[in-house]
């Protein structure tokens, strides 16, 4: 059975820099698939934040002469900013330095000691600072690089705390079998199993002794839990579990009506999809219905990564292109599940070919043809009247059925696709039928209606199913086709005769066409930094 309650995730960022278009990235997809499910009628709830602790944050800090929490403070201020420009419809934002997560941490960290699966050990390995991950020798090769993001690692030793990942990996594994949806795209889960889990997993180091901002562990003050263990928690902690109310965690979580869904990036799926699930178990606590892992954003085949320094900022882009359109096409263009790459000229490319000269002018055309030749009214349904109406009626309920089941599969990209191919062929529509020739001539002023009826409809369901995309330009497209406000609802999708009697205006064009030459070169200027 569907459910009809839902729980959405990203990943907590780390404030150790200012966010870039690959955390945009992450965010936005979230965002798109959460507005589509609450315009289906599901109850939502939204969560994004901040992974406050660790030791880079801590060198961040001091390196910038600001205590740890002055410095994430400040930069967790621009995650709120760039949310809100953004549009992110989240319902919480949770960061790991508030007492409502520390307090629960340290209590898991407690269970889970009192249960036997936390034990304290020695740790000698190769640590990466940036990634805060612990590796293994043969992980880290000859060349004691990080297999994430190829820097060097150094050789740490220390007490610690340990979680026996041995005593969960038989049931990790038959949780695999039993829920092939878990872990998507296909490919992410036999990379989890054969490179990962086959070898022999290490016991999971989960507390730190050489640095100290993070959460003390009651037990044993001179340490500090782990990164992921603090992190991952973050999931459940913001729902309010093991707290005086826990009433949203019964709801968006203990619950199995509610589905429960992380997004993530290729670069964290080891801690989510074999950690996690172990820590939840050692709780006694459901695990989520699917895990999705998006791909990464590269820059000239290299991750883009706040300390690489070859990222993008999604603020001038937003300033000068509009949410709309950097929306678009980061949902668009990267194919959602796999690595893309952002170029500049593939993003003016995209905005003009598919937002300016398909959508855009479409409705541009279209509202000129009914104030012209309707008073600007639009025609009501009059049925299959050219040969091309049925066609164009079918692309419409086809690509409709298509979106729906694209994006309740998560394939968000292939369901951009599908409402395009509406506006695709309706271009192709008003070629066929020419409608300044059926204006000219008297007998065929049904043949007129129909096509200015059925192009209404075109954009109006195009704009439907994009909505969740573009966040003001389909609000905008309704306006100027006067779709009133109860016709705005996703229930009242293709209802052919909806539209008759709609009072069109005419405005501005939504995506103004883009001088390539004169974007690229400014795009290519944000890129160097010198603007
Ligand atoms: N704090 C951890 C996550 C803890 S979740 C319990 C972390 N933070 S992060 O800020 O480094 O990155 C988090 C996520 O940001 C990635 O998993 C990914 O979703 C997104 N991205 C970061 N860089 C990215 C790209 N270059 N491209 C696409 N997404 C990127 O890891």
């Amino acid at each position: 059975m569907e459910k009809k309650r839902f729980y959405i995730t990203t990943p907590i960022y780390y404030p150790s820099a200012k966010l870039h278009i690959g955390h945009a990235y992450c965010t936005t997809l979230t965002d798109i698939f959460a507005r589509y499910k609450r315009l289906r009628g599901f109850e939502c709830y939204f969560l994004t934040g901040a992974d406050e602790h660790g030791q880079k944050i801590e060198k961040n800090a001091a390196a910038a002469g600001k205590t740890p929490q002055q410095f994430v403070d400040e930069i967790v201020e621009g995650f709120y900013k760039l949310w809100e420009l953004l549009h992110i419809s989240n319902d919480d934002f949770i960061r790991t330095t508030q007492d409502r997560h520390i307090k629960v941490v340290q209590d898991i960290f407690s269970m889970m000691l009192k249960k036997d699966d936390i034990y304290l050990g020695k740790y000698k390995g190769w640590y990466c600072t940036p990634c805060e991950s612990f590796w293994t020798d043969t992980q880290v090769g000859e060349d004691h690089v990080c297999p994430d993001c190829g820097r060097p690692v150094q050789i740490a030793e220390e007490e610690a705390y340990f979680f026996k990942t041995n005593k969960y990996v038989d049931s990790l594994l038959k949780f695999y079998d039993e829920n092939p949806k878990f872990l998507t795209p296909e490919s992410r889960k036999n990379e989890m199993v054969n490179t990962f889990i086959k070898p022999g997993l290490d016991d999971l180091c989960v507390s730190r002794t050489s640095f100290s901002w993070g959460i003390p562990i009651r037990e044993n003050e001179k340490h500090v839990i782990y990164v992921w263990l603090d992190a991952l928690t973050n999931y459940i902690t913001a729902l309010g579990y093991d707290s005086d109310d826990p009433s949203k965690f019964e709801k968006f979580w203990a619950d199995p009506e509610c589905e429960i869904i992380h997004i993530l990036g290729a670069d964290i799926t080891r801690f989510h999809a074999i950690y996690w699930p172990m820590f939840l178990e050692s709780l006694g606590i459901r695990k989520p219905d699917r895990e999705f892992v998006h791909g990464l954003l590269m820059m000239k085949d290299s991750k883009m990564s706040k300390s690489k320094g070859n990222v993008v900022d999604p603020f001038p882009l937003v300033e000068r292109y509009g949410v709309d359109a950097l929306r678009y096409y980061l949902a668009r263009e990267i194919t959602f599940g796999q690595d893309g790459s952002f170029t500049p000229e593939q993003f003016v490319e995209r905005i003009n070919a598919d937002l300016a000269n398909s959508f855009g002018n479409l409705l541009n055309r279209t509202v000129s043809m009914i104030n012209k030749y309707f008073e600007g009214v639009v025609p009501s349904y009059q049925g299959r009247v050219t040969e091309f109406d049925g066609d164009l009626e079918s692309v419409i309920e086809f690509a409709i059925k298509n979106y729906e089941n694209n994006l309740d599969d998560l394939k968000i990209t292939e369901a951009i696709t599908n409402a395009m191919d509406i506006v695709y062929r309706a271009n192709k529509y008003i070629d066929e039928t020419m409608p300044w020739a059926l204006a000219k001539d008297e007998s065929k002023q049904k043949e007129l209606a129909s096509v200015m009826n059925h192009l209404a409809t075109a954009i109006y369901t195009a704009a439907m199913l994009l909505k969740p995309v573009l966040v003001t330009a389909s609000d905008k497209a309704f306006d100027q086709l006067g779709i009133e406000e109860s016709l705005r609802e996703y229930s009242h999708i293709y209802k052919l005769d909806t539209l008759g009697g709609q009072k069109v205006n005419k405005g501005e064009p939504l995506f103004p066409r883009l001088d390539a030459s004169i974007e690229v070169e400014y795009i290519q200027s944000l890129m160097n930094g010198n603007k």
